[in-house]
């Protein structure tokens, strides 16, 4: 490492074995960097005499910034503890406002409204019974479930009756938490396009189509990507959905249906991009690296 190297913190629970973290330790090395993986579970917190504190059972020494890259499973604790860096001055990378918001999909979808970015018509409900509310609402089955804090497509189901809403209510809907009931778009009425927004510019994006008999086309379901172009009023969109939730580096998920508008489905803090590398050969890691290395910060 070089002398005026820094030391860049990635919240994860996952080790070098994971794809990002491991590219980011490859291209932080390049430019004389380190990686620090702090394990949400291994840090604990203090105040003393007034002051913040952390303490690290791997690490003696604080990082230079953060990047939290927890994903949208991430529990209050997880709050907690990027608080504790925030008090203490250390940047975060997204900020605390953009997971906050991206985090859950309900909420981002909010957010992109104020925006007036569109989105699928959705409904956010807490009881069993406003399911099969929002069902009616949405004009009735099918109709996508998707957890607040899903990752991968794992928090997505296709209802297509009210037998399958009542199993998906038994079996995977938190009252808890509350869930998401939203218009289902077939296949074939749109493309799904991934958009990796960095600052102000889309730096990479990928059109996903999902695999035989399958709707989601997440990689992580066995989707398939190739490398996409966006026209300007796509990567227009795009940033603005980054903005609207406070993200520096954004994983803008778009549905894109000819003759309409996009829509955008979701926007992820802390995206992978495996796919994304393999695509594009782009040098994703490296251009994130890149940017939350420079001071200051588009949203704080
Ligand atoms: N309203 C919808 N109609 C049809 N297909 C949808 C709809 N919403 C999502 N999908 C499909 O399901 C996939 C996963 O949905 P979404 O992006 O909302 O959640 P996720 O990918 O699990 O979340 P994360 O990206 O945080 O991991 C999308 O990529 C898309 O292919
Ligand atoms: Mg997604």
């Amino acid at each position: 490492m070089n002398p005026s190297g820094l030391t860049i913190g990635i919240m994860t629970i996952n080790g070098f074995e994971f794809h990002p973290n491991a590219r980011f330790r490859q291209e932080a090395a390049k430019r004389g960097h380190g990686i620090m993986l702090i394990d949400p579970y291994g840090m604990g917190c203090m105040i003393e005499e007034g002051k913040p504190g952390v303490f690290m059972a791997d690490h003696p020494d604080l990082p230079d910034l953060v990047m939290p890259r927890q994903g949208s499973p991430m529990g209050e604790y997880g709050f907690v503890l990027l608080r504790q860096f925030d008090a203490l001055g250390i940047p975060l990378k997204n900020s605390l406002e953009g997971v906050t918001i991206a985090r859950n999909q309900f909420i981002t979808l909010q957010h992109l409204t104020a925006a007036r970015i569109p989105v699928p018509d959705t409904c956010f409900v807490t009881r069993e019974d406003n399911f099969f509310r929002a069902v009616a609402k949405l004009g009735g089955y099918p109709v996508v479930a998707k957890q607040v804090d899903g990752m991968g497509g794992d928090g997505v189901t296709l209802v297509n009756s009210r037998e399958e809403a009542r199993a998906y209510l038994s079996s995977r809907f938190s009252p808890r938490k509350g869930g998401l009931v939203q218009a289902y778009i077939l296949p074939e009425d749109r493309m799904d396009v991934r958009l990796l927004v960095i600052g102000n510019k889309v730096t990479g994006a990928m059109a996903l189509t999902p695999a035989t008999g399958q709707f989601k086309a997440n990689i992580h379901q066995q989707g398939r990507a190739r490398p996409f172009v966006p026209d300007r009023q796509q990567v227009k969109m795009a940033v603005a959905a980054a903005r609207a939730c406070c993200l520096d580096v954004a994983g803008v998920d778009m549905l894109v249906t000819p003759g309409q508008r996009a829509r955008i489905i979701e926007v992820n803090y802390s995206p992978g991009f495996r796919g994304l590398e393999e695509a594009t050969g782009l040098n994703i890691a490296g251009k994130i690296l890149d940017h939350v290395i420079k001071p200051g910060q588009t949203c704080r």
